[in-house]
C-alpha cells in the first residue's frame, strides 16, 4: 500500500525540489557528462549581450570572408543588377509607396541610412531596432521574434507552433491564429512580426521545421498566405522567412544549398510567392549560401527572383548576422541589416552599413537611387499597415524582462486562449484507434506516465528559449527550442487537465513522470482500464545544442527512452494510448502495430493550451480532424533527404539531389510503404466521398501560353481559375465532425512531376447524416510546371487527373481534366 502515498503530489506542490523516486538521475553529473550549457550560464551570456538571438551559437564560426562567386566546379548564381525600384502591384501598395516617397523627401542622407541599419544588439527594447528620427517625427521600428508569439517577454500567449496549425489543414484557423498573434505584437508595440517561417520539412531531422508548415509547398503556401493576411489585418507587418533554403541547422552559417531553378520555383519558393500575394511587407534573407553565394547578397535571388519575378514591393532584411558584406549586399537587393552590428549577436561598435553605407553612396559604390529605394521600401511597409497612425510604442524590454523602467507589463493575451486551444485541438492527429479505445468514456482507473505528461517542474521558463533541460526529462513538450519559441505566461500540462477531467468523472488517476523509473510506471499501469503513455522528440535552432543535437535531430527515435516505456507499459496493459508531442516524424515501428497500443494521438506542439486541447480530443468533446503535414516513414533511409552533418570543406555543399521528390512525392515515386502517409488522420465519425465531376471555367483557350507574357514575372492570368471540381461529402458515422479533404493532381507523364502533388484541401464541418457539396478551382498556375530550359511556367500536353481523398494514399474519387 505504501506505493499509493501522496508523494508525487506533495513534490509538485513543493516548487524547486526534484522529481519523485530514488531512480532520479543525477542531473549535475549528467550535465557535466554531456557538456550542456546550463540555463544560468545561458542567461548570463544573454545579459552580457552575447548569443541567444538566433545568431551564431556554440561551435559555430562564421566564415570570415566572402567565398567564391563562380567557382567552375561548383554551382554558382548568375548576377542580376540593378535592384528594381519598388512599384507595387496593388493599389494599396501603390498608395503606400506614394506616401513613402513623399515622406522620404524630408529625410537627409544620414537619416535614410538610419532606416536601413539596425541600431545594434541590445540598443533598443526589441530583438531588432531601427532608431527613431525625431527631426522628421519618425518613431523608429521594433522587430520581434517569433513565428508562434512574442518572444521572451511576459503576458503573451504561446500559440501552437506553425506545424500544429498546418496539421489542422484549416485556412480559417491559420488566419485566426495569426490575427490573434498580430494583435499581441501590436499591443506590445512591435511593428514587425518575424514570421511566418516557411522553409519546408525537406528531411525529418531538420531542426526548425516545426516553425513552418511541414513538407508540402502547397500546404505551406496556404499557411503563409493566411498567416500574412491574419497578422497584417491586425496591423503588424509580416516577415516572410527564411529566404531561402534554410532547411537544416548544421552549417546554417556556412553551408551552400544547391538546387536547380525548377525545384526552387515549384517547392521552396512557392510559399514565399503566396506570402507576397497576400501583401507581406517584408522578407528575411537567410543565413546560408545558395549556389555558393550568401542569401543576403545573392543578386539572382533578391534582385531577380524576389523583386523582379515575384514583384515583391516590400523590403528585405537580413537574418541576425546573415550580412557578410556592405556594398555587395546593398547592390544585390538587401534593404535593412539586422541587428546592425558587424557580427551577431553581441554589443559592438560599427556596422557594415551605417557610416559605411553613407561612405559607399558618397563614393559611388552604391547608387543614391539604391539607398532611396531601400528607404522607400521600408517606409512603404510602415504606411501599408497604417503604422504611421498612432501605433503603440514598445512597452517592454526583451533584454531585461523585469526592468520596471522599461516594461509596462501590458497584458496582450485578451481572449486568445480560445483560438490557441481550438488550433491545438484541430492540429491533433488521431493515428490509430482500435477497439474504440477513444474517446475515453469515464474510465474507472487510469494511469498517466512519462515526463511528457507532466508540468515543467523547474518552472515553465527555466530553460531559456525552451532548450528543455538539455534533453533530460523536464516536463511536457509544448514548443521547439530557439528564437522561434516564446516564454510561457501560463501553461496547462496534460497532467493538470487530465486530473481535472478525471475528478469530474470520478476516475482514479495515478501518474509517474519519471521516465527512468519504469518499474513505477509498470506498477501503476498494471490492470488499469487505460494507460496513457506520453513520449516526445525535440529539435530547435542551431545556436543551442541540446544533448548533442545541434538544432537538427541526430536520430528519429523518441527522447528519454520513450520506446522502452511504451514496451514495458504495453506488457502489462492491453489498452495503452500513446500520446506523442514531436517536432516531426519519429520512428514508430517498435510500437505502432503492438495490439496493446489501442490508440496513438499525434499532438504536435500545442503551446500554452496543451492539456486542455488534448483532453478535449481524448474525451471526444472535440472530434479529431487533424492530418499529418509530413510523412512518417518506417525507416530513416526511406526518406529522400537527410541533414548534411559532416563537412570536408569550409563551405559544405548541401545538394538537393532529390529535386522535386521530397516527403510523399518520394514515397509515391519509389513506391515505399510509409507508416503513416502525408495527409493521414482519423476521426470518431466516418465520411463518404461521392459524385466528383469537373468543368472548365474562365478562359478555355491556351493562347496566352505562346505569348511573351508567359515569361515575364507572374502575370494575373496565370492565377485565374481554369477548372472547377465538385464533389460531395457525407457524414455517415455516429457523431458530428470535421473532415479534411485533399485534392492531388496527377500530371501527364511528360511533365516529369512526382506521381501526385497536393493542389487543394479543405476542412468541412458536417453534422452526422448530412451531406455537403464541396467546390474548388484549379488555376492555370496549378496545372503548370517550371521549365528550366525556357525559364517559364509551362502547361504540358496530355491527360491530367485530379484525385480526391482523406489522405495522400486514401483516394476516394478521381476526375480527368479535359
Ligand atoms: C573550386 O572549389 C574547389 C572545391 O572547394 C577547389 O578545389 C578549387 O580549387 C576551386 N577552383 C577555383 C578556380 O577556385
Ligand atoms: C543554382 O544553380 C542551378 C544550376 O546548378 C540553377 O538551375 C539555379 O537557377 C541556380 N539558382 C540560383 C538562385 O542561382
Ligand atoms: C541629417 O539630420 C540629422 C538630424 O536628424 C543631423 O544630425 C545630420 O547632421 C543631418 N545630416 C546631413 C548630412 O545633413
Ligand atoms: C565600417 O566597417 C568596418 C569593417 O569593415 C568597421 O571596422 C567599421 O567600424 C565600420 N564603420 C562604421 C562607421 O560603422
Ligand atoms: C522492461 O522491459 C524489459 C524488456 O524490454 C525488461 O527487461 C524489464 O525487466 C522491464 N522492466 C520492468 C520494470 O518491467
Ligand atoms: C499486476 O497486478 C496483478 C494483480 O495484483 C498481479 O498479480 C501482477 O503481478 C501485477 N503485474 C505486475 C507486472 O506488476
Ligand atoms: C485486456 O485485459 C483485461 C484485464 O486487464 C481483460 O479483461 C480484457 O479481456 C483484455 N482485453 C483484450 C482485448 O485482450
Ligand atoms: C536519439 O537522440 C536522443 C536525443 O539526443 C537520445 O535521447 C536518444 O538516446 C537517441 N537514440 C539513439 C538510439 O541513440
Ligand atoms: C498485452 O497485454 C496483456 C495484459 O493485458 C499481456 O498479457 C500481453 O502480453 C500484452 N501483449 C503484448 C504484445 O505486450
Ligand atoms: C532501415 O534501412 C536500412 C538500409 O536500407 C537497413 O539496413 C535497416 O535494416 C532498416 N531498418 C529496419 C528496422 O528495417
Ligand atoms: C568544417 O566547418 C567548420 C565550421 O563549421 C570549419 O571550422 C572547418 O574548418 C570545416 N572543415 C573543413 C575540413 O573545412
Ligand atoms: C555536391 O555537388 C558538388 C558538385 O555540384 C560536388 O562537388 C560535391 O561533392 C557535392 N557534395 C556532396 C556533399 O555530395
Amino acid at each position: 500500500m505504501k506505493f499509493f502515498t501522496l508523494l508525487p503530489l506533495a513534490v509538485l506542490a513543493c516548487a524547486g525540489s526534484s522529481l519523485a523516486g530514488s531512480a532520479q538521475p543525477d542531473y549535475q553529473q549528467l550535465f557535466a557528462e554531456r557538456e550542456v550549457d546550463s540555463p544560468a550560464h545561458f542567461l548570463e551570456r544573454r545579459q552580457q549581450g552575447i548569443g541567444g538571438a538566433g545568431g551564431n551559437g556554440p561551435g559555430y564560426q562564421t566564415v570570415p570572408s566572402v567565398p567564391f562567386d563562380g567557382n567552375d566546379s561548383l554551382p554558382y548564381s548568375p548576377s542580376f543588377y540593378p535592384t528594381p525600384q519598388t512599384q507595387g502591384t496593388t493599389q494599396k501598395w501603390k498608395d503606400a509607396i506614394g506616401k513613402a516617397r513623399e515622406y522620404l523627401q524630408q529625410f537627409n542622407q544620414t537619416e535614410k541610412v538610419i532606416l536601413t541599419t539596425g541600431s545594434g544588439w541590445t540598443r533598443g527594447p526589441c530583438v531588432g531596432n531601427i532608431s527613431p528620427i525625431p527631426r522628421v517625427n519618425f518613431p523608429g521600428l521594433c522587430l520581434m521574434d517569433g513565428p508562434a508569439g512574442v518572444r521572451g517577454i511576459d503576458r503573451v500567449t504561446s500559440f501552437p507552433d506553425a506545424i500544429t496549425v498546418a496539421a489542422s489543414f484549416d485556412r480559417d484557423l491559420m488566419y485566426k491564429r495569426a490575427h490573434a498573434m498580430g494583435e499581441e505584437f501590436k499591443t506590445k508595440g512591435a511593428n514587425i512580426w518575424l514570421g511566418p517561417m516557411m522553409n519546408l520539412a525537406r528531411s525529418p531531422e531538420g531542426g526548425r521545421s516545426w516553425e513552418g508548415f511541414g513538407a508540402d509547398p502547397y500546404l505551406s503556401g496556404e499557411g503563409s498566405y493566411f498567416s500574412v493576411l491574419g497578422a497584417q489585418d491586425a496591423g503588424v507587418q509580416a516577415n516572410l522567412k527564411h529566404y531561402i533554403n534554410n532547411e537544416q541547422e548544421h552549417f546554417r552559417n556556412e553551408g551552400s544549398s544547391n538546387l536547380d531553378a525548377r525545384t526552387e520555383r515549384e517547392l521552396y519558393q512557392h510559399p514565399f510567392m503566396r506570402g507576397i500575394q497576400a501583401g507581406a511587407a517584408s522578407t528575411m534573407c537567410s543565413y546560408n549560401l545558395l549556389n555558393n553565394s550568401w542569401a543576403c547578397q545573392n543578386s539572382e535571388l533578391l534582385n531577380n527572383r524576389l523583386k523582379t519575378e515575384l514583384q515583391f514591393p516590400g523590403y528585405v532584411l537580413s537574418d541576425w548576422g546573415a550580412q557578410h558584406a556592405g556594398v555587395a549586399t546593398a547592390n544585390a537587393g538587401l534593404d535593412m541589416t539586422m541587428p546592425g552590428d558587424i557580427t551577431c549577436c553581441s554589443r559592438q561598435e560599427g556596422s557594415l552599413w551605417g557610416g559605411n553605407l553613407t561612405m559607399a553612396v558618397n563614393n559611388g559604390s552604391v547608387e543614391s537611387t539604391r539607398l532611396d529605394d531601400m528607404a522607400t521600401r521600408i517606409l512603404a511597409g510602415w504606411f501599408l499597415l497604417g503604422q504611421d497612425q498612432g501605433y503603440p510604442e514598445p512597452n517592454f524590454n526583451f533584454f531585461d524582462k523585469k526592468d520596471p523602467a522599461t516594461n509596462q507589463f501590458v497584458d496582450a493575451t485578451a481572449d486568445h486562449y480560445k483560438v490557441a486551444r481550438e488550433v491545438a485541438s484541430a492540429g491533433t492527429v488521431l493515428l490509430k484507434n482500435h477497439r474504440n479505445a477513444l474517446p475515453l468514456n469515464k474510465p474507472r482507473t487510469m494511469a498517466v506516465v512519462g515526463s511528457d505528461a507532466g508540468p515543467l517542474y523547474q518552472g515553465a521558463n527555466y530553460w531559456p528559449d525552451r532548450a528543455q533541460n538539455g534533453g533530460l526529462p523536464y516536463g511536457t513538450l509544448g514548443q521547439g527550442w530557439g528564437s522561434g519559441s516564446t516564454d510561457y505566461s501560463y501553461f496547462f500540462s496534460p497532467y493538470e487537465s487530465l486530473q481535472a477531467r478525471a475528478r469530474k468523472d470520478r476516475t482514479d488517476m495515478q501518474w509517474n513522470f519519471d521516465d527512468y523509473n519504469i518499474a513505477q510506471s509498470v506498477m501503476i499501469a498494471n490492470m488499469t482500464d487505460v494507460a496513457l503513455v506520453f513520449v516526445s522528440a525535440e529539435s530547435g535552432e542551431g545556436y543551442i545544442i541540446v544533448d548533442n543535437n545541434e538544432g537538427d535531430r541526430n536520430n528519429l527515435t523518441l527522447w528519454n527512452q520513450g520506446e522502452q516505456l511504451i514496451r514495458n507499459v504495453t506488457a502489462v496493459n492491453n489498452n495503452t494510448v500513446v500520446i506523442v508531442h514531436s517536432v516531426g516524424a519519429v520512428d514508430m515501428e517498435s510500437f505502432a502495430e503492438n495490439p496493446n497500443v489501442t490508440a496513438i494521438v499525434w499532438a504536435n506542439l500545442p503551446g500554452s493550451e496543451s492539456g486542455r486541447a488534448l483532453v478535449d480530443v481524448l474525451y471526444g468533446d472535440f472530434n479529431p480532424s487533424g492530418r499529418l503535414p509530413y510523412t512518417i516513414g518506417k525507416n530513416r533511409t526511406d526518406y529522400s533527404a537527410d541533414v548534411l552533418y559532416y563537412n570536408d570543406t569550409v563551405t559544405p555543399q548541401i545538394n538537393y539531389t532529390e529535386k522535386l521528390n521530397i516527403d510523399y512525392r518520394h514515397f509515391d515515386a519509389k513506391n515505399i510503404e510509409p507508416r503513416y502517409e502525408f495527409g493521414y488522420g482519423l476521426s470518431y465519425t466516418k465520411f463518404d466521398y461521392s459524385g466528383a465531376w469537373t468543368q472548365q471555367v474562365g478562359h478555355a483557350d491556351n493562347s496566352w501560353w505562346g505569348s511573351s507574357n508567359a515569361s515575364t514575372g507572374l502575370p494575373d492570368w496565370l492565377f485565374q481559375p481554369k477548372y472547377e471540381v465538385t464533389f460531395s461529402l457525407t457524414n455517415s458515422g455516429s457523431c458530428d465532425g470535421h473532415e479534411v479533404w485533399q485534392a492531388y493532381l496527377e500530371f501527364p507523364r511528360s511533365a516529369g512531376e512526382p506521381p501526385k502533388v497536393l493542389r487543394n484541401f479543405g476542412r468541412e464541418k458536417i453534422c452526422k447524416g448530412d451531406t455537403k457539396e464541396v467546390k474548388f478551382t484549379l488555376s492555370q498556375y496549378d496545372v503548370s510546371y517550371w521549365c528550366n530550359e525556357l525559364q517559364q511556367w509551362i502547361q504540358p500536353e496530355g491527360k491530367f487527373k485530379v484525385v480526391i481523398g482523406a489522405s495522400s494514399r486514401d483516394i476516394r474519387q478521381a476526375v480527368v481534366l479535359n
